[in-house]
């Protein structure tokens, strides 16, 4: 089946959606987006991802083009005409049009919103593991909006492939903030740790999720600092996003985590994100 993209209130074939060379997304990355993992059609904590696409937009300055009951019909349109299934779906929201290239922010241009989908590869049974690289953290000081400017982390993501690895954990000094598209945890002595939401990392919806499924099972979790030192001394570390769900960490750098093997924690947290998802996409 051919893609289907929305693109401002029409649905049209990829090859046909088109923006202008003066969009401040194209020019600037002046722009927010989300990325919403959809299992059997149904997109996952989808009022979560709408609040922080409020939240990004409402930090850029940007007024949100729809109401949440217009975002779930866009969303569910864009699901169906795609076929269906499982998908990560992507929504793109830049602030427009200008009349000229200008750094000034002319405030009558209207929001370009566009949505499309990407596979989503969903056999996470047996659980992925990646192995990790740690790079000091180059970005900004705004971490905590889902900015479409994602030079830094596009440079880092690279830079440790060639490393040859799955992932880039970062830091600032010696503190840990997360990974270059990650949520960074560890567990030591069976609890388990994850940096604190600041502006110096993306509030993952998976990570929001990971926290509640722990306390819930009774495992402690402590959101504070981590400092490299602790990180690399961890029992287990994994990764999380919305397309990673949870990914064990086995080896960062030279340095074997868990005896390169998946943790317990690990095992359990994924065995409750699995039943979770699939109760909520019955
Ligand atoms: N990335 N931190 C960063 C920098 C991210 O880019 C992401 C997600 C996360 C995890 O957030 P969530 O659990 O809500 O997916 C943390 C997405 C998947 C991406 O850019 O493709």
């Amino acid at each position: 089946m051919s893609q289907i993209v929305y693109l401002n209130g029409d649905l049209v074939a990829r090859e046909h959606a088109k923006i202008s060379v003066l969009d401040r997304g194209f020019l600037f990355a002046d722009g927010v987006y989300e990325v919403i993992p959809v299992y059997n059609s149904v997109p996952f904590r989808l009022q979560e991802h709408l609040d922080r696409l409020q939240s990004s937009l409402s930090q850029l300055g940007i007024a949100n083009p729809h109401s949440n009951i217009e975002w779930k019909n866009i969303i569910r349109t864009v699901i169906e005409r795609n076929g269906g299934g499982n998908i990560s779906l992507y929504m793109h929201i830049t602030r427009g049009v200008s009349s000229i290239r200008d750094h000034l922010i002319d405030d009558e241009s209207a929001c370009t919103v566009v949505l499309m989908c990407n596979p989503l590869n969903v056999s996470q049974q047996p659980i992925k593991c990646s192995t990790a690289t740690l790079m000091s953290d180059i970005r900004w000081q705004h971490c905590d909006i889902k900015s479409v400017a994602l030079l830094g982390n596009i440079l880092l993501r690279n830079e440790a492939e060639q490393r040859g690895h799955d992932e880039a954990i970062l830091h600032r000094d010696e503190t840990i903030t997360e990974g270059s598209s990650t949520n960074v945890f560890m567990v030591k002595h069976r609890e388990i740790y994850t940096p604190r939401q600041n502006n110096f990392i993306l509030g993952g919806i998976t990570r929001d999720v990971i926290i509640e499924l722990a306390e819930h099972t009774g495992l402690k979790v402590h959101q504070q600092d981590i400092s490299i030192k602790n990180l690399l001394n961890a029992d287990e570390v994994w990764i999380s996003s919305s397309t990673r769900e949870i990914s064990p960490v086995t080896r960062i750098d030279d340095k074997i985590i868990a005896n390169g093997e998946i943790g317990p924690v690990a095992k359990v947290l994924h065995k409750e994100f699995q039943s979770f998802k699939k109760q909520l996409c019955r």
